[in-house]
């Protein structure tokens, strides 16, 4: 993992887009100029995007931001977020920060290894069909090796050959799982290719008929566990201290723990982080919400993909789920913005990526649970929701935070309360007099520092 010189960065949410660049240049190494030929027009011109997929009409354009503070196994990552939900980066960005009080992020990371299913039907006797297939293991992994000699030149290739029955002996069904370590590519490609290739030699060891060759997307070999600690005062708040805090956060994870409807909203919370992450840098997020959901569904009953517990005076977080990551091939290739993301988060390797995207994801998992368990979500989330009102009204360059300021205040985040007040401080700033509101400074409550 690429060292970088730090990721934070204080009062960056304050300056303007062009000074962040240059900020983020600084503390990464990667140009102002290199972000703008990546992320200006979204990065990807209709002529590429035609390339992608099919029937393109233009391409469609998402925030690009960064979530600072995050320091994961001892290294700093800026960290590259896409996602369209206001507060997310910020709340990330913060809960980092506390993680980091604490010593960071300890990430373990699985080798890359990725699950290829046959399916055979029609086999009638399941046993002699299973230990046939297995009697050939040899044989079967170097089919797997000879379809995707690219892979076993960088170090990866076939690993392990699995023989499961499905369902009772009248559904004359097994499937065989070859397990293929993908190194730095996510792998859908490579998977899909071995289990093509070995499907017939199976069926043929198997007395039965070829049926499904593709994937899992429950990658439940290539896992990553997240450890965090956070000191009790670094989550205290205005109205509690930091000791009833780590109460109310140890109640919200038992609460997620013992209810699947609480699960599936606080699963949902990790994912806006990995997902905004995952999408950054050209990943499947599809293919990484599958998993993480079957992950969490693995006992038979949904359960949270993170806990939380008090250890004396500071609360601990621990994280597990697939994560099928790639930084070579796919999209990567050909989008400049994924490409970029790699750069100024500082990782070549795609075990460091999955480290950091799933720790971005218990900060965000810290940043809702806190948030729920303190003051209530929509505080942040009203704050910032005035800024998407403020731009939507008129407002421009400093403009924004001024009138958003002025909607919070006045408790009525609506877009025409934004234009009256856009059209008094204009006015106000027309006549050179100061602009009304008290106790308005310019400053979102919700800061992303
Ligand atoms: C909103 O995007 C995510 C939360 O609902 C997560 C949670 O409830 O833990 C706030």
């Amino acid at each position: 993992m690429t060292t970088k010189r730090t990721s934070q960065l204080p009062g960056f949410y304050k300056v303007t887009v062009d000074e962040r660049r240059n900020l983020i240049s600084e503390a990464t190494g990667v140009s102002a100029e290199t972000m703008a030929s990546a992320l200006d027009g979204g990065g990807l011109s209709a002529d590429t995007a035609d390339k992608f997929v099919e029937n393109v009409l233009g391409t469609y354009g998402l925030p690009y931001g960064v979530t600072l503070n995050v320091r994961v196994n001892g290294q700093d990552h800026v960290v590259p977020m896409v996602v369209e939900e206001p507060s997310v980066v910020a709340a990330a960005s913060n809960a980092a920060k506390m993680i980091r009080s604490g010593g960071g992020f300890q990430v373990e990371v699985d080798a890359p290894v990725m699950i290829s299913q046959v399916q055979i039907v029609a086999v009638r006797d399941r046993a002699a069909a299973t230990a046939a297939i297995l009697a050939a293991k040899g044989e079967i992994l170097a089919l797997a090796d000879a379809a995707v000699p690219g892979l076993v030149a960088r170090g990866g290739g076939a690993r392990g050959l699995e023989v499961r029955e499905l369902g009772a002996p009248e559904d004359a069904m097994i499937v065989a799982h070859i397990l293929v370590d993908c190194r730095d590519a996510m792998g859908a490609n490579l998977i899909n290719t071995v289990a093509e290739a070995v499907a017939d030699r199976l069926a043929a060891l198997a007395d039965g008929s070829v049926g499904l060759r593709i994937l899992s997307n429950l990658c439940d070999k290539r896992c990553v566990r997240v450890r965090c600690r956070v000191p009790a005062d670094k989550l205290a708040t205005e109205q509690m201290d930091g000791q009833a805090v780590i109460d109310g956060i140890v109640n919200a994870s038992r609460f997620a723990e013992l209810d699947p409807y609480r699960a599936a909203t606080h699963n949902k919370g990790i994912m806006n982080g990995i997902d905004a992450v995952v999408i950054a840098t050209g990943n499947d997020w599809r293919a990484v919400e599958a998993g993480a959901h079957a992950f969490a569904a693995r006992s038979g009953t949904y359960r949270p993909l993170s806990i939380w517990r008090r250890d004396g005076d500071a609360l601990t977080g621990f994280l597990e789920l697939p994560l099928a990551l790639g930084t070579v091939g796919g999209t990567l290739r050909v989008h400049p913005s994924a490409r970029l993301s790699l750069d100024v988060m500082g990782v070549t390797e795609a075990a460091d990526l999955a480290a950091v995207a799933a720790s971005v994801g218990l900060a965000s998992n810290l940043a809702a649970v806190r948030a729920l368990a303190t003051d209530g979500i929509q505080r942040g989330h009203m704050a910032l929701h005035a800024r998407s009102v403020a731009l939507a009204a008129g407002a421009v360059g400093s403009e924004v935070e001024r009138i958003a300021a002025l909607i919070v205040e006045a408790r009525d985040i609506t877009l025409e309360a934004a234009r009256r007040a856009l059209a008094i401080v204009r006015k106000e700033r027309r006549s050179s007099a100061p602009a009304p509101g008290p106790g308005v400074d310019g400053e979102s409550t919700a800061s992303a520092e």
